[in-house]
């Protein structure tokens, strides 16, 4: 990574107010700007921009950050990439990263692998519009792609010769060890080079950025295999790309659609559904999750409907919640994959499949379902119970019982008994009563204490920040030890040090983070409602009522941080006095009165 320095220069250099005024309309309303939400869909702006703090916030859809946040979601970039981009924006030179002599002779080598499956691509793309190319072409009009589609993903053709290619890339230069390093072809004793693909429509399969990195091939009619695939090389990594993905990453819709094949997603972008993307012959990865998970947070999986496309739909749910994503499976039938679907009834009737795709769990205890006799009351029983323990993985109370009752109405089952069963089975398996899941991101607010307590503590931080003159009157009681949640600590800090030194920009503590969930979440704290306890905004006129609504808010923090504190307690002296310390200092906090 670039050294922080360098990092905060191209920060400052490149003021949050103009780079976004460059993609949203912004007004000037009090101290900050509004504008519409580029994030979310809405039609009054609640997507706030602060030149004093650098930072941007949404009030709707609770994304934020500071300007690298702000390109990061915008372009889809990773932060060193939104370093990059900013830094040529504003003129600043970045440090080449220093490389190893193994890192530099990797990254030729992968220079060279790029050039070569571009070179390829090229070579089958010509071919498949050349006369010998005739009977390809015909294949692909046949299964209803027009000539633009064919264009967009470069469908390419490889002719019936075997050593075709290898010709052609030697031509160019290339050496057989790196065609053969390129996955392209194999060097036998006896015949020489030899192509991997011959006589099939070529699919090239483009990274994020829209390099070529591999194939896929398809025999035109039958024939094993169907599909043959380039194999994994330094730029083809199954398991971190997808088929499709780097034009859906930019199709702006609040979904991705997951499916299994090649032809699918071209069919699926043909008819407008261009948040379409494919795993690469092999099963779907918790890589391909993450990189999903950068664009979106809910997938549509759209997997056959047979006995394999079913296990693998399980599958990928289960990779999809570990990663935070919901997941909801299209139902196709009578079709088999969206290609014949949307060949058969259309883009409209695929998109209402879309709207009616059912929620993962729902899917899963469907599935679940099919494996009783509901007939059988030893059978029905044996069900429930499966269903009680599914249930318990909820750790939610209010969603576990949503999805009770809405599972309950489904199979007509007595929701009361249902609850006593899901008992049961956590007293049983000695689970206890099921924690709390902690919040993802702050939109996700409920009302338990704890939200309660990091509430107060937000607020205290955003308060801090906008009237740094507070500081004073309760410094006596405050540190950042009294943020009890980690992050915040470490944002406690770093204002606390900022005030006292004078100087604090939020937006410099946010680019510490790379991980744009972190940034958000400093946003978040950076952007609270300033209220009182009881939610009730402030009358910020009436200097007793702030001054009244600062004690219980502080108070609150402070009782709180003894808690927390007293609870972890090492039990030596030195923590001990510690304990005594706050108790002390929290009894005069309750007594105090404090003066703004
Ligand atoms: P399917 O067999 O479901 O084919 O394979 P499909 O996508 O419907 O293809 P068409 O419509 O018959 O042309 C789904 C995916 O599994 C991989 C490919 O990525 C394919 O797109 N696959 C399948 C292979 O890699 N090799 C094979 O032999 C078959
Ligand atoms: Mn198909």
């Amino acid at each position: 990574m670039y050294p922080e320095d360098i990092v905060e220069e191209v920060r400052q250099k490149n003021n949050i107010v103009d780079v976004i005024s460059e993609h949203v309309r912004l007004q000037k309303k009090g101290g900050s700007y509004f504008g519409l939400c580029p994030f979310h869909g809405e039609k009054t702006p609640s997507f706030s921009v602060s030149p004093n703090k650098q930072m941007f916030y949404c009030f709707g859809c609770g994304v934020g950050g500071n300007v690298f946040s702000f390109v990061m979601r915008y372009e889809n970039a990773t932060f060193k990439e939104a370093v990059k981009i900013l830094a040529d924006r504003a003129g600043v030179k970045l440090p080449e990263i220093e490389l190893t002599a193994e890192m530099k002779k990797k990254a030729s080598e992968k220079s060279i692998l790029l050039e070569i499956n571009k070179e390829a691509a090229k070579y089958f793309y010509y071919s498949l519009r050349s006369p010998q190319g005739k009977n390809g072409y015909e294949y692909l009009q046949g299964r209803k792609l027009t000539d633009d589609t064919m264009k967009a993903w470069g469908l390419g053709y490889a002719n019936m010769y075997s050593d075709d290619l290898c010709k052609y890339l030697k031509g160019k230069g290339y050496s057989d060890e790196m065609i053969v390093k390129a996955g392209l072809a194999s060097r036998r004793e006896d015949k020489g080079m030899h192509d991997k693909f011959w006589n099939r429509v070529m699919f090239p399969i483009q990274d994020m950025n829209h390099k070529v990195i591999g194939f896929g091939g398809r025999v035109m009619g039958d024939g094993e295999p169907k599909y043959l695939n380039s194999p994994e090389t330094l730029v083809f990594d199954k398991s971190r790309n997808l088929y499709g993905l780097n034009f859906a990453r930019s199709s702006r819709k609040n979904r991705m659609i997951l499916c299994e094949g090649y032809m699918d997603v071209i069919a699926m972008h043909q008819a407008g559904f261009t948040e379409a993307v494919a795993s690469l012959g092999t099963a779907f990865t918790i890589g391909q999750a993450s990189l999903l998970k950068r664009f979106t947070d809910t997938v549509i999986l759209s997997y056959d409907s047979d006995g394999a496309g079913t296990k693998a739909a399980l599958r990928a749910i289960g990779i999809l919640r570990d990663a935070g994503l919901t997941g909801r499976v299209l139902d196709l039938k009578p079709y088999k994959d969206p290609d014949e679907f949307i060949k058969n009834l259309g883009a409209e009737e695929f998109e209402k499949r879309i709207d009616n795709a059912k929620n993962s769990f729902y899917f899963e205890i469907e599935v679940l379902a099919r494996g009783y006799d509901q007939n059988d009351p030893q059978e029905k029983t044996a069900f429930h119970r499966e269903v009680a323990k599914k249930l318990c993985t909820f750790t939610e109370d209010v969603e576990r019982n949503n999805y009770l009752e809405g599972i309950c109405r489904e199979y007509m089952i007595d929701s009361a008994g249902m609850r006593k069963l899901v008992m049961s089975v956590v007293n049983q398996t000695g689970l206890g009563t099921p924690v709390r899941e902690k919040p993802r991101s702050g939109m996700a607010a409920s009302n338990s204490p704890e939200d309660g307590i990091l509430k107060a503590q937000r607020i205290l931080i955003t308060w801090l920040c906008e009237e740094p003159d507070i500081y004073k009157s309760i410094a006596e009681y405050i540190s950042a030890a009294d943020f009890t949640d980690e992050l915040y600590g470490q944002v406690a800090n770093e204002l606390i040090s900022g005030i006292e030194s004078g100087g604090f920009v939020p937006a410099t503590l946010v680019s510490r983070f790379e991980e744009e969930e972190d940034q958000q979440k400093i946003a978040q704290i950076f952007n609270t409602k300033i209220t009182g306890l009881d939610g009730q905004p402030l009358a910020m006129d009436s200097i007793t009522d702030k001054e009244k609504a600062l004690k219980d808010i502080v108070l609150k923090v402070k009782e709180n941080s003894y808690e927390y504190h007293s609870k972890n307690l090492t039990g030596d002296v030195a923590s001990i006095d510690e304990a005594i310390r706050g108790k002390k200092q929290l009894e005069k906090l309750k007594m105090a009165t404090i003066r703004l």
